[in-house]
């Protein structure tokens, strides 16, 4: 491998480690809020989730859905909570309580030291619901929804700055799915509305729910055509899963997310190309993660629950490290994608997890996501890679080594994340860092289990965690380390 400082992708925006909150499962009933927790502050929230939390240096945190957005209506959730309606919530078949709101997250997301991604619902609802909700959040006082939010207890506006114009709206399970024409009307008008209200605000159109879907690309090209001017951004959404236990072909599933990339980015272009517009759209790649565990113990789950336990995956460690592989591939595309979530926070398809009246744990996936929140700040470089490659069931020429590179000019160092595929052999790394003058390696952290199907339970929550004996050194300007069989390294050099 070869790392020079002058080799520059972007500066990474910091968004690109968000996660994100659905009304959805134990999410926010029975994960972030609880109130009759012991550990639950004045407010509902769990103190001991929010540590969690805090320690991820979570930046950002998309609200209140996905799927759930599009039937929400936020006038719901805010004000006196006893005068709160339930709900049917039909995404998830579930009754929604409405004691947490946009109020009621907005202090949870400040407490947690993250801002607020803010979506819309463009399903059952449109522009008036759109505007006024952002009239509601960011205008200062003095107007019918402002002075609302006063009245709630909430004199600051919350100052939302970036939305999302709804939430996969291609998809046949999306209430108020409409066609790519529909969607890009209404994301061109509700985004004019909403801009007429707070023009700082930044605005995020819906491309297609994946890329497997029958209209990608075409969708894209056609919202684009319809609400340029309007948007920022385009939105990515992608799971993987290793439902046939292939393993090899699982972790191979990067290429596919480098290639969706690459294309949504092309079709971004030639929109803009079009247009003889100067405006680039950024990608907000704002759903990503593995789902797969928990999809058919779902089908038997009852509807019309208050929380039940929903998308409650138990991640196992190579999970884990295709994950630290997506994170790589996010860092090395840190010049077009500028926001994205970890899908989702807490209990559903997420990194922390709870039990009820009980306490809080760390999943497999919680180390490589910590590790890049922590260390991939800064900018990202381009690693010159020669690895041994693979083939697998869908994948030809894959390599079995993958590496993003990092460097803070401000705190002068310079962190590699590098994961290694194979599951037979370890690597011996080689890496020429002579740009690097005379950085020393401070540490090696190592994700690694004998058992690839290894995971964090809530009584053996340390059954995969990292170990800081990674055996990097810097030999006179070549970095020299073994990356063990199916390992995520994290090397950190000042
Ligand atoms: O994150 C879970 C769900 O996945 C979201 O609600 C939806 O947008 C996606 O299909």
């Amino acid at each position: 491998m070869i790392i020079d400082p002058e080799y520059r992708i972007a500066d990474i925006d910091k968004r690109i480690y968000g996660s994100f909150l659905e009304h959805l499962g134990r999410a926010v009933y029975g994960g972030i809020y609880e109130p009759d927790h012991p550990q639950a502050d004045e407010g509902g929230f769990r103190t001991d989730v929010l540590g969690l939390v805090r320690e991820l240096r979570v930046p950002i945190v998309r609200y209140p859905g996905g799927n759930f957005v599009s039937g929400y209506r936020w006038e719901d959730g805010v004000g006196p909570p006893e005068r709160r309606p339930r709900r049917l919530e039909l995404a998830w078949k579930s009754v929604e309580p409405n004691r947490v709101g946009t109020n009621e997250f907005a202090r949870w997301a400040r407490q947690a030291g993250a801002d607020v991604l803010m979506a819309v619902n463009l399903g059952t609802r449109g522009v008036d619901a759109a505007r006024n909700l952002v009239e509601y959040c960011n205008h200062p006082s003095g107007t019918y929804w402002s002075d609302l939010r006063a009245e709630h207890g909430y004199r600051e506006p919350h100052g939302f700055r970036t939305w999302c114009l709804g939430n996969e709206m291609d998809g046949p399970w999306q209430i108020g799915q409409k066609t790519a024409a529909e969607y890009g009307r209404l994301a061109n008008e509700a985004g004019k509305a909403m801009r007429g209200v707070d023009p700082a605000i930044e605005l995020i159109a819906c491309g297609s729910s994946y890329r497997a879907m029958p209209t990608y690309a075409d969708w894209e090209a056609t919202v684009l055509d319809l609400a340029y001017d309007q948007v920022d951004y385009l939105s990515l959404h992608t799971y993987y899963g290793n439902s046939d236990g292939d393993t090899p072909n699982y972790l191979a599933r990067t290429l596919d997310m480098e290639a969706f990339i690459r294309e949504v980015a092309a079709v971004c272009d030639y929109v803009k190309a079009k247009k003889r517009s100067k405006k680039t759209i950024g990608l907000a790649f704002d759903e990503w993660n593995v789902w797969y565990h928990s999809i058919e113990p779902d089908k038997r789950q009852t509807p019309w629950q208050e929380a039940p336990p929903l998308l409650e995956e138990a991640y196992t460690f190579e999970d884990a490290l295709l994950v630290g592989c997506m994170l790589i591939t996010l860092i090395r595309n840190a010049d077009r994608v500028r926001i994205a979530c970890l899908a989702q926070l807490v209990n559903a398809i997420a990194p922390i997890m709870t039990e009820t009246g009980g306490g809080a744990w760390r999943q497999t996936i919680f180390y490589p996501y910590l590790h890049a929140s922590l260390y991939g700040r800064g900018t990202s470089l381009r690693p010159i890679i020669h690895s041994p490659r693979y083939d697998s069931k869908d994948f030809a020429d894959v390599p079995f080594v993958e590496a993003a590179a990092v460097h803070d000019e401000e705190e002068e160092t310079l962190t590699l994340f590098v994961a290694n595929k194979d599951a037979d052999s370890s690597m011996p790394l080689e890496c020429d860092i002579r740009g690097f003058g005379d950085y020393a390696v401070v540490c090696h952290l190592v994700l690694e289990s004998e058992d690839p199907k290894a995971s964090n339970t809530a009584a053996r929550p340390d059954a995969v965690v990292p170990h800081s004996g990674g055996d990097a050194a810097n030999d006179d300007g070549t970095l020299r380390a073994t990356l063990g069989k199916l390992s995520w390294n994290v090397i950190r050099l000042r």
